[in-house]
């Protein structure tokens, strides 16, 4: 009997990664160096200067992975393709042994009956690309159509999932404009360049894939920011509405056929934005889904001496290891906000995940994490409620499968509901992996 009762049966249950998270295997078979790379080795940027070299060795150890997910009795595992592992300069000269393991994840995934869906970019830019200016530069775009293409034609006679991009706000402002992450600028004119390229790449990519008459769906992951406001006072209602015209609007509404959201533009007069002639109807190609990553949401309120009219103001919530307030109910209102800005699209969450510090068991054979199992479950039941209000919810990607490289922080905050012992690479399944195992199974009431 299914307890679960509002997941329909064809609902997915997955479970996410990204490449450089988790891959390692840096230095081997010809793999070229990404930007990420370079970071780890700039001094200052990531925690105790850790690096991608090894990570989860996920390259080497994929089969075992396989197992696991398949002992979950998961549906589908959302990985990305290392731009750099396949074209180690970024284009031209090809990596034959970088499309042989992409070969052997999705052989080995689809012969235990798990679904691929494929990120084409999950941060990991070549860094000769880098060097001819990155994502700045319009000529990116183009080289990430030509890569698209190519992974398209390597893996889309067995993959189905595709999604182009993941967070192209990670890419974009955090990136380019706040630099916390690579190539790690502080220059805010390169970061709305930025964003133009990625976006145009996205439509250029969603073009080849529709020309090329390949089958399955095509989307993208945002990682849209979607403040509630602090009261219902008109104003503060409005100041959230304005929050989220740069944080989410930037990348949505072009994939909608809208302009840039004007209001933002015009309080921000000292940038512009690199956009030519056919570039809006390239961007706005249809996408058969919307992937949403969801990991918390925050409260405005109205401020007339703040830029843009807004400011960030405390709440209650309890926080993660990351420090990012628990707020399921903003994953039901951040669907629903989703259905109207749209006028409806089905969506995956692509991810959603928390992180603790999580520690084995005395005799090395446990992880107990009753905080990530709460988490978990509260927001299945956010996933209930949309299902139930009739949202097209088609799926969920944990974020992760297992504990890995969490960019800026290196390896001290665990994600995983699988753990990774960093001194012997061991897996051991956390509480929460058998947890999800009972709800894929139906046999958790939710
Ligand atoms: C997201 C990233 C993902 C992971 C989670 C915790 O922003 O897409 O790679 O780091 O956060």
């Amino acid at each position: 009997m299914n307890t679960g009762a509002p997941f329909p049966s064809d609902f997915i249950w997955g479970t996410a990664t990204a490449s450089f998270q988790v891959e390692g295997a840096a230095n081997e078979d010809g793999r070229g160096t990404s930007i990420w790379d370079t970071f780890c080795r700039t001094p200052g940027r990531v925690a105790f200067g850790h690096t991608g070299d090894v990570a989860t060795d996920q390259y080497h150890r994929y089969a075992e992975d396989v197992a696991l997910m398949r002992d979950l009795g998961l549906h589908s595992y959302r990985f990305s393709v290392a731009w750099p592992r396949i074209l180690p300069e970024g284009y031209g000269e090809r990596n034959p042994k970088g499309f042989d393991y992409y070969d052997r994840l999705v052989d080995e995934l689809l012969a235990n009956g798990i679904e691929p869906a494929v990120t084409l970019y999950h941060w990991d830019l070549p860094q000769r690309l880098q060097d001819e200016g990155g994502w700045p530069e319009r000529e990116t775009a183009l080289r990430f159509e030509e890569y698209a293409k190519t992974v398209f034609d390597a893996l889309g006679d067995r993959v189905t999932r595709w999604i182009t991009m993941n967070e192209p706000w990670c890419v974009t402002f955090l990136s380019h404009m706040i630099g916390a992450h690579a190539p790690g600028l502080q220059d805010k004119q390169a970061a709305y360049r930025a964003i133009h390229h990625v976006n145009l790449a996205h439509g250029l990519a969603v073009r080849v894939f529709r020309e090329g008459g390949y089958e399955g769906e095509i989307g993208t992951t945002l990682n849209l920011m979607t403040p509630r406001p602090a009261t219902n006072r008109e104003e503060d209602v409005l100041a959230a509405d304005r929050a989220a015209d740069r944080d989410s609007r930037m990348f949505l509404d072009p994939l909608l056929g809208r302009p840039y959201p004007g209001r933002h533009l015009a309080a921000h007069p000292d940038v512009s934005l690199p956009i030519e002639e056919g570039d809006t109807e390239l961007i706005a190609g249809r996408i058969d889904f919307l992937g949403m990553n969801y990991y918390n949401e925050r409260a405005v309120a109205y401020d007339p001496d703040a830029p843009e009219q807004f400011t960030r103001v405390p709440s209650y919530h309890p926080e993660t290891r990351m420090g990012w307030p628990i707020v399921p109910d903003g994953l039901y209102r951040q669907m629903h906000w989703v259905q109207k800005e749209t006028g409806g699209i089905p969506v995956y969450v692509t991810e959603n995940g928390c992180a603790y510090d999580d520690r084995l068991s005395d005799d090395g054979t446990r992880v107990h994490d009753p905080e990530r199992i709460d988490y978990l479950r509260r927001h299945f039941r956010v996933l209930a409620r949309a299902i139930e209000d009739g949202i097209p919810l088609k799926g969920y990607y944990l974020w992760s499968l297992i504990d890995n490289f969490e960019w800026a922080f290196g390896y001290t905050r665990r994600f995983g509901i699988i753990f990774c012992d960093y001194t012997d690479l061991r897996r051991v399944p956390k509480d929460s992996y058998y947890f999800y195992r009972e709800v894929i199974a139906g046999h958790e009431p939710i």
